[in-house]
């Protein structure tokens, strides 16, 4: 056998003896290792987290991939500042304000994507052994990079409007008398992955004090913040205390996600930090990619774009919601998604969505186990399911063929419990 030996054969690894302890705490996502599987035309995926940039009206980007190589080529296709390139940081500087948030050029670093972000957070704030405080559920993608640091992740109950303040709390109080210090609380407080909803105006100023009262710092992503069918903007964390939170926003969810273009708005002393922590990973994010996107916002007004996203989206969603109520059994409940990407569907405890995976998939459509939403192994009955990309068609198709593997699972157990 070789080295380079098939990934799906056993590959004996010599140099077992040789890696960072860290390598242990490293998971695979199963959001990746499922792609692998439901990128097979045959099977519907609900899986993923993308946008359908088929029905996305793109338009002309092929033209303006052209138009930036003729008119600043050289520059594109050189290293550009870690900070970012400047044009970009101007939009974004417009693009916050919008929101509500006052910053500077100098306040934003751009990332390749909202994952760098988080793990150049993670990079600069863990310690081997350090808590962080996050949602329950909370973005698989996040979890990967804390505990990539060797973080200890502690995660704190939601209900339909965010995190329970009072577990918040609790959590809080109780790591002080442990003598712990959280770093910080990580939040996505807006249409949240996984669920779709969003903290509610009193609880992000409850998260404020709580986080002030015990001296962390609070990270905001905001990846979904934009893709919003109903209800109030609710003023960000970062509006309400700029001081106290770290922003990361993204363009996968608006534009594209191949381009891997993300920001981070930081308090000047993290800035520093995060700029040092980016030139060590990559020097710079992609000058072309940074400005594919300065070029594509240039000529689409925002809002436009967005607006016809979220009609796409929200449409899928009904969709989504329609089928589930068709097509799911009794004993199995959802969210609502306010806005973002994704449902949240709480099966009978007795069902395990992993093992259910499999049978799934021989059904030909797939999803993501809860399991993989915690860092403690919690959500094995819960499973996400993704209406963003998927056709509508594929979403009724695929959510009929997911209930009848349900309930199936219901069947089973009914039979072995008599
Ligand atoms: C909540 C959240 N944050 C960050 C990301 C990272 O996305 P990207 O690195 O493409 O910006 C994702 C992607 O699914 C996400 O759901």
């Amino acid at each position: 056998m070789t080295d380079s030996a098939p990934s799906h054969g056993f590959l004996f690894d010599k140099w077992l003896h040789l890696y960072a302890e860290r390598v242990e705490t490293m998971r695979s996502s199963e959001v990746r290792d499922l792609l692998a599987v439901t990128a097979r035309p045959d099977i519907i995926a609900l899986a993923g987290g993308s946008l359908d940039i088929k029905a996305s009206n793109l338009g002309r980007v092929s033209d303006i991939v052209a138009d930036v190589l003729t008119e600043a080529g050289p520059e594109a296709l050189s290293y550009g500042p870690s900070e970012g390139h400047l044009g970009l940081r101007k939009f974004l500087v417009k693009f916050m304000a919008d929101e509500g948030v006052d910053c500077d050029v100098d306040d934003i670093i751009i990332t390749q994507g909202g994952q760098q972000a988080l793990e150049l957070i993670a990079k600069i704030f863990i310690n081997p052994g350090d808590t962080i405080v996050a949602e329950a559920p909370t973005y698989v993608g996040a979890l990967n990079a804390f505990l990539s640091y060797q973080a200890s992740i502690i995660q704190v109950k939601m209900d339909n409007n965010g995190m329970i303040m009072s577990n918040m709390e609790k959590t809080l109080k109780d790591l002080r008398d442990k003598g712990i210090q959280p770093k910080y609380i990580y939040t996505i407080p807006n249409s949240q992955n996984p669920g779709g909803l969003s903290m509610s105006l009193s609880r992000r100023k409850k998260l404020i004090k709580l986080a002030r009262d015990y001296q962390t710092l609070i990270v905001e992503d905001s990846a979904y913040r934009r893709i919003r069918f109903e209800g109030e903007d609710i003023p960000s964390l970062k509006q309400l205390d700029s001081a106290n939170v770290v922003y990361i926003g993204t363009f996968s969810k608006i534009l594209s996600a191949g381009l891997r273009v993300g920001w981070v708005i930081a308090p000047r002393p993290i800035r520093e930090k995060l700029v040092f922590a980016k030139q060590a990973a990559d020097l710079c994010s992609s000058s072309l990619a940074q400005r594919i996107v300065e070029q594509f916002f240039h000529e689409t007004p925002v809002n436009n774009h967005i607006n016809k996203l979220i009609t796409v989206c929200r449409r899928r969603r009904d969709t989504m919601l329609d089928a589930l109520d068709e097509f799911f059994p009794k004993g199995t409940t959802w969210t609502k998604p306010i806005g973002g990407f994704f449902i949240w569907v709480t099966l009978p405890e007795y069902i395990d969505t992993t093992a259910m995976l499999a049978k799934a998939i021989q059904q030909k459509v797939a999803y993501v186990p809860g399991k993989a939403f915690f860092a403690d192994g919690s959500g094995r009955n819960c499973m996400r399911l993704n209406y963003s990309f998927p056709k509508e068609k594929d979403i009724k198709e695929g959510v009929r063929r997911l209930a009848e593997v349900i309930e199936q699972e219901m069947e089973l157990y009914k039979r072995l419990k008599v």
